[in-house]
């Protein structure tokens, strides 16, 4: 660690930080007798608390975001510079990052023509609910606007994007919530509701076009969907899931969402979950790795054929996307995110995904050899989930209190693992990995090494 900071200086912060800042997802309540956790720099995968103790990431900035690491000059070099250029101007106006961003970003999903920019993943979804919507008054007399989201998935944290939670403890207690959004069954097989059969991933796409026709298919627009659901578990869908999902889509004519906000640029090995898997979406958002965090940025990205209702009539002053995001124009964003995509490029980091997933996998599949409290192991690309269970064959969930043992059993070993919070009443019992996308094996060792040591002390 390299910082500035004396130590009086630091007592200052954490005393500043106790007095003064609202943490994220935090139960304040221990603050006033525990110092809040603050980190101070990061190199790479590796970061540094005030105390000076360094980590190994196993979560790329806690929320699977930092995907390039910490520490990346160039990044920092290309928003200097964009910033001392040109630093804002609403984005009704072009910028130099922001048509570059776009152009390259394009290249990457073919079908896709349009880049709509704001600053958060939230806020990416959001834009598509409202364009739904907009399409439904203007193209579909009314119709069409109901939009379909799935049990464990996570779009946001905006009332609109709640109401599309398939985790209902993120909605608890902050309702009532926006009308017309409706939950399809969620496709983990582990949790199978459909019994042992073998096409479980069309048996899983079907139970939508069930809700479909109960809700009736002219009132339905949109279904949004993870490509692996991230914070309800790291579900990868199974086979036969995807192929099904777009069929019944084009059956009804549902516009097909795709939130990439964690699974985008790189996580899975591909720049998209959904390239794994042969779908065509209509609408794909992204965030958080799409500048590793260095600025904000958000995408909702669709084809020329959506984009084209909304400029349809230009005599009728409202038949655009009447929509603005200030901060969508600030140009920090596209140009972090150009450099971001330059480094994953040039270091050949979407193979590295690809070959340290396997490890991560294979790794964790020794360690369910060794411990029975692990269930199911899944994942794709440097994106891992491991299920706690207290009995393998009633596969009865561990308590709460068991996996945030195993989180800080892992930092006291100086790795930083994630776990599924509060989001589904009784099965937040899946250990959570995203290491960043610059991952080695030895890195890869070292926090399946912590796990192994973690396990054994919660539970012999
Ligand atoms: C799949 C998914 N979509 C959307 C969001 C919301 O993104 P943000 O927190 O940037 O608003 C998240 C955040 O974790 C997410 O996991």
């Amino acid at each position: 660690m390299d910082t500035a900071l004396q130590s009086n200086d630091i007592r200052d912060v954490i005393e500043a930080d106790r007095a003064h800042v609202w943490h994220h997802m935090s139960q304040h309540k221990p603050y006033e007798t525990v110092d809040p956790k603050i980190y101070i720099e990061g190199k790479g995968m590796r970061v540094w608390d005030a105390a000076g103790r360094e980590y190994l990431d196993a979560v790329s900035g806690g929320v699977w975001t930092v995907n390039v690491g910490f520490g990346r000059e160039s990044i920092a070099d290309a928003v200097r510079d964009q910033l001392v250029k040109l630093n804002y101007f609403a984005n009704s106006a072009g910028s130099v990052p922001g048509a570059l961003f776009a152009e390259k970003l394009i290249s990457k999903m073919p079908g896709m023509s349009r880049v709509y920019y704001s600053n958060s993943g939230s806020e990416a979804n959001e834009k598509v609910f409202k364009m739904v919507r907009q399409m439904a008054h203007r193209h579909h007399g009314g119709n069409k606007w109901k939009i379909l989201y799935r049990e464990r998935d996570y779009h946001g944290t905006t009332l609109a994007t709640l109401a599309a939670a398939g985790q209902p403890q993120r909605r608890e207690q902050y309702g009532p919530m926006p009308p017309g959004f409706v939950e399809v069954p969620h496709c983990l097989e582990y949790r199978g509701q459909y019994g042992d059969i073998d096409n479980y991933g069309e048996r899983a796409a079907d139970a939508i076009e069930a809700v479909i026709l109960r809700e009736g298919p002219d009132t339905v627009g949109l279904l949004c969907l993870e490509p692996v659901t991230a914070g309800g578990g790291v579900i990868v869908p199974p086979k036969g899931y995807w192929d099904r999902v777009q069929e019944i889509c084009r059956r009804y004519d549902v516009l097909l969402h795709i939130d990439e906000v964690v699974c985008g640029v790189g996580r899975t090995g591909k720049w998209f979950g959904y390239q794994h898997f042969g779908v065509e979406p209509d609408f794909v958002t992204m965030a958080k790795g799409v500048a590793s965090g260095y600025a904000a940025i958000s995408c909702t990205v669709t084809t020329e054929k959506i984009f084209n209702l909304f400029k349809d009539d230009p005599s009728d002053p409202m038949s655009f996307f009447r929509d603005i995001s200030t901060f969508g124009g600030c140009v920090a964003g596209p140009a972090a995110a150009l450099e971001n995509m330059r480094i994953i490029e040039d270091e050949n980091l979407l193979e590295n995904v690809t070959a340290m997933g396997e490890r991560l996998l294979a790794n964790l599949r020794v360690l369910q050899e060794k411990h029975p409290v692990i269930g199911e192991v899944r994942g794709l690309g440097l994106f891992c989930g491991a299920e706690l269970v207290a009995d393998r064959s009633t596969k009865q969930p561990v308590t709460e209190p068991e996996v945030q043992a195993v989180i800080a059993g892992c930092l006291a070993e100086g790795v930083i693992i994630g776990a599924t919070n509060r989001s589904l009443p009784g099965l937040n019992n899946t250990l959570c990995l995203s290491p960043a996308l610059i991952a080695t094996p030895t890195d890869i060792d070292a926090i399946t090494a912590a796990i192994d040591i973690a396990l054994a002390k919660v539970f012999g």
